[in-house]
C-alpha cells in the first residue's frame, strides 16, 4: 500500500500550486493587452486628456487584413479627423472641406498617402495598401459635402 508522507503530500501541492502559477503567467503573456504591446507601432499620438493606451479591438483589426474606407477611417483617421486633432478638417464639415475637394480627388489621395503639412502619410496606417488609403479618402470626402 502506498502512504504518502505529510512532507511528500506538501511537496506535491506545491508542485501543483506552482505550475498553476506559471499556467497563469503564460496566459497574462498572450492576453490582448500584451500582443497589442508586441504589435503596436513604435509611434503613437496621444490626445491629451484621454488614455494613451491603442484600444485592443482596433489595432487588432487592422492587423487583419484589406479593410473597407470606413473600417480605415474608424481604425486610423478618425483619432485626427473626428476631433481635429492638429487642425485636421473635420469628418463631416463641409466649410472645411470645400476648398479641400476643390482640389480634386487625385490631389487628396496623393496628399493622404505622401503626406501633407501635419497630415503623415498614409494617416500613419503603416499596413494600409493605396487602395484602402483611397477609400478612406473617398469616405472621409463623401460625408463631408
Ligand atoms: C495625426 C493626425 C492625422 C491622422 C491620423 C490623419 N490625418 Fe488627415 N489630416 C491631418 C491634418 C492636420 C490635415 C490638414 C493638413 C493641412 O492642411 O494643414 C489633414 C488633411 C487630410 C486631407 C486633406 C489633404 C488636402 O490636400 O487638403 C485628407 C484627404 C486626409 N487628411 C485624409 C486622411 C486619411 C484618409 C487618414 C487615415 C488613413 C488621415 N487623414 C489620418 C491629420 C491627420
Amino acid at each position: 500500500m502506498i502512504k504518502f508522507k505529510p512532507a511528500a503530500l506538501f511537496s506535491l501541492l506545491a508542485g501543483v500550486i506552482l505550475s498553476l502559477g506559471s499556467l497563469t503567467v503564460v496566459a497574462n503573456h498572450d492576453s490582448d493587452e500584451s500582443i497589442v504591446e508586441r504589435i503596436s507601432s513604435v509611434g503613437r499620438i496621444c490626445i491629451e486628456g484621454e488614455s494613451c493606451k491603442a484600444p485592443v479591438a482596433k489595432v487588432i483589426e487592422v492587423a487583419a487584413g484589406p479593410k473597407t474606407g470606413e473600417e480605415v477611417y474608424a481604425s486610423g483617421c478618425a483619432a485626427c479627423h473626428d476631433s481635429g486633432a492638429a487642425g485636421a478638417p473635420k469628418f463631416g464639415d463641409v466649410a472645411a472641406w470645400s476648398p479641400r475637394i476643390d482640389k480634386g480627388i487625385e490631389k487628396l489621395f496623393s496628399n493622404a498617402w505622401y503626406g501633407y503639412k501635419s497630415m503623415p502619410a498614409k494617416g500613419m496606417c503603416k499596413r494600409c495598401s493605396e487602395d484602402e488609403i483611397k477609400d478612406a479618402v473617398i469616405h472621409l470626402v463623401d460625408s463631408s459635402k
